[in-house]
């Protein structure tokens, strides 16, 4: 198939076809997801919990993420390839671009920040300079001490309100896509509805217009907590690539995410 690019998921959103995205931190299953047809591989800082051993994102480095973007640059040949900007790493507009500058000859297409209005300056000022931004918002896992703990987002009123304006501040920013994490699905469609760029929801409802999980959840090997929004595709499989390929059907159907999976 043909490189998957920014363009191309808009004209997914606009056709109403699903966009089917994992986490993936290495060459071989890169290439494995790849064969697939993912549209988005992540090279998430979530590797801090699935790879690196810890409880929280806040131990990854540039260098942490810019090692495994690379991996996974080299097994990848069509998925656009999103590199995470882990904590600290972009506290103001320069210092993102420099750690930007980093993820993107690693091999990055795209760079993922958590925030809202706080990173309006910073949107803008990457993708003037030619770098792609995924917003995420919702649960931003970065934040865990601040939010105090891992826990659903925007079910209050003003919560819900606070994400609608952050969401449409980074769109008009420049943001080629949102993330929402861990929000309530009625929340998840109103946000989708009101933008005109894609949303990738994890936890976040199925009517986002794509659909992310982490590798390890997808393939039941975390031993860690299991958040609601977790299917293991493993199930009913005998192989990982039965599994990744029923994982991206699952998407493209919309039989996941399942009313049990939701807020
Ligand atoms: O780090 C990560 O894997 C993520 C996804 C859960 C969206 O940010
Ligand atoms: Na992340």
């Amino acid at each position: 198939r043909k490189a998957v690019t920014v363009p191309y998921l808009l004209a997914m959103r606009s056709a109403g076809e699903k966009i089917a995205m994992l986490t993936c931190y290495d060459a071989s299953f890169a290439a494995l997801m790849d064969r697939c047809d993912v549209d988005l591989l992540l090279v998430g800082d979530s590797l801090a919990n699935v790879v690196q051993g810890h409880g929280t994102p806040l131990p990854v480095t540039v260098a942490d993420i810019a090692y495994h973007t690379g991996c996974v640059a080299r097994g990848n040949q069509t998925a656009l390839l999103v590199a995470d900007m882990p904590f600290g790493a972009y506290a103001t507009p320069q210092s993102a671009f420099d750690n930007a500058v980093k993820l993107m000859q690693a091999g990055a297409q795209m760079v993922k920040l958590e925030g809202g209005a706080w990173l309006v300056e910073t949107v803008k000022f990457l993708s003037d300079r030619g770098v792609p931004v995924f917003a995420h918002l919702g649960l931003t896992p970065q934040s865990v001490h601040q939010l105090g703990g891992f826990k659903v987002q925007g079910k209050t009123a003003e919560g819900a309100e606070r994400l609608k304006s952050d969401a449409l501040a980074l769109q008009a920013a420049g943001a080629s896509l949102l993330l929402l994490e861990a929000i309530p699905a009625t929340l998840g469609k109103e946000v989708t509805d009101m933008l005109a760029i894609p949303t990738i929801g994890i936890g976040a409802g199925p009517d986002c217009s794509g659909q992310v999980l982490v590798m390890h959840d997808m393939l039941g090997v975390y031993p860690g907590k299991k958040a609601r929004f977790v299917r293991n595709f493993m199930d009913g499989q005998t192989s990982i690539k039965g599994a990744v390929r029923a994982y991206i059907r699952a998407v493209k159907d919309q039989s996941f995410p399942a009313p049990e999976h939701c807020y």
